[in-house]
């Protein structure tokens, strides 16, 4: 085509410098878009065309021997005879970091109570903290420093008042989650082999454990085996960007999609499946250090798949009303709120307000609003409204 460079006019001058401010920005973003977009297709073509991960299973494992570097760590504080002898419907293991102080306690004074969960809702749940080894001396905090004693001295008197922390030797630190992962397997494998079902949560998660409890209660009625739920990742790819906390090299895992797995705020699987991610902990590569995406790898190894269940949260956050907690199973993120969101949400009030026609009416309403709006990805689906 051809311009006549003296015919652009004003209007047109404006017209051609915005095209090509617009394009250059378009072309500024288009690498990080592009490659979202990309691995994204490529994940799921990958996860939906050839989606049993052998590859993935045989080229991971390892000899026995091999794998012992990956669990065998000393025992800093230990409670062998937590379990024994009780009927144990729930162990659950809560992640925690040595300077987490605050959020064990609040955990220990709300929903993580073992006390007022017998009494209350009448079944034995076990709640322990799981953690590695603090930094060393140089590293610790400065209120620890100034006491004198070292950061141990104060986990072990921790432990000596309350009895329910599970540590081993090796750094605790953000790349050594899965370690900790493969500790809570071993421990349980150990010393709590009959507890019927195994929880998992971070130690900023809520629980709303009655309602917990009495799903759980239903399941074991009904015998369920082969039971993972939480809110599940499907055809998730491996991020490549350097810069993301969640790196990962070709180098640690080659392939275009993970299997599937459970967000790690929070999920439950049954006793026989715990048993079975324990077999298969004995014989892979647990380099890998996201824990829950290792936690997919030991569960497609051994055949087991996890559900979707829409009132856990994954890393979201449940909005804050009664309807919500009327089914709410977990929910991410909360610390300073934790007393409140206690109090309000196994408030008698709330079942008060929430049943009958009326009340579920209401809720219905009220559901879509908080669950329903575009953008609203960072909590319950909206199907939950619908439930
Ligand atoms: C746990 O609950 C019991 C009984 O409900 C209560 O007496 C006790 O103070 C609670 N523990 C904590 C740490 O709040
Ligand atoms: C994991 O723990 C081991 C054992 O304490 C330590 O040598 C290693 O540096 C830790 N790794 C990271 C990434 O923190
Ligand atoms: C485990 O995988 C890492 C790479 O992520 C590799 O460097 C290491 O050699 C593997 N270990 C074994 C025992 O094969
Ligand atoms: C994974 O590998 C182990 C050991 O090679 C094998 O026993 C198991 O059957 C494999 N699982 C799947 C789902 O292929």
């Amino acid at each position: 085509m051809f311009v006549n460079f003296r015919r652009i006019n004003k209007r047109q001058c404006v017209q051609l410098m915005t095209t090509c401010l617009v394009l250059s920005l378009v072309m500024l973003c288009w690498e990080q878009l592009d490659n979202r977009v990309v691995s994204h297709v490529k994940s799921y073509s990958y996860r939906y065309l050839s989606n049993r991960f052998v590859y993935v299973n045989r080229s991971l494992t390892i000899s026995r021997q091999q794998a012992r570097v990956f669990s065998d760590f000393r025992y800093l504080l230990d409670h062998p005879d937590k379990c024994a002898g009780q009927d144990v419907l729930l162990l659950l293991l809560v992640k925690t970091s040595p300077e987490n102080i605050e959020r064990r306690n609040a955990i220990r004074s709300t929903w993580g109570n073992e006390t007022y969960i017998q009494n209350h809702l009448g079944v034995t749940v076990k709640v322990l903290f799981v953690l590695g080894a603090p930094p060393t001396k140089e590293e610790e905090p400065s209120w620890s420093k100034r006491s004198g004693v070292g950061f141990q001295e104060h986990l072990a008197d921790e432990d000596r008042l309350h009895g329910d922390m599970i540590q081993q030797d090796f750094l605790d630190s953000f790349h050594n989650l899965t370690l900790k992962l493969i500790l809570q397997f071993h421990w349980t494998h150990r010393c709590c082999a009959h507890a019927r079902f195994l929880m998992t949560a971070d130690d900023d998660v809520f629980v709303h454990m009655p309602n917990l409890v009495s799903y759980l209660q239903d399941a074991k009625s009904k015998g369920v085996t082969d039971f993972w739920i939480g809110r599940v990742h499907r055809g998730a790819p491996p991020i490549r960007r350097k810069d993301s906390k969640y790196y990962v090299s070709f180098e640690m895992y080659q392939w275009l999609s993970y299997p599937d797995y459970t967000a790690g705020a929070g999920y439950v699987v049954s006793g026989d499946v715990a048993d079975k991610i324990y077999q298969a902990m004995l014989t892979l590569n647990a380099s890998l250090y996201i824990d829950d995406v290792f936690m997919g790898i030991c569960a497609n190894a051994v055949g087991v798949s996890p559900q979707e269940h829409i009132f856990f949260s994954g890393e979201g956050k449940a909005p804050y009303h009664q309807c919500i907690y009327d089914q709410m199973m977990t929910s991410h993120g909360h610390v300073e709120d934790i007393y409140d969101l206690w109090e309000a949400a196994t408030s008698p009030r709330v079942k008060q307000r929430t049943s009958g026609l009326v009340g579920r009416l209401y809720c219905t309403a009220v559901k879509t609003y908080l669950l329903c709006r575009p953008y609203n990805f960072n909590t319950y689906p909206c199907k939950a409204a619908y439930s």
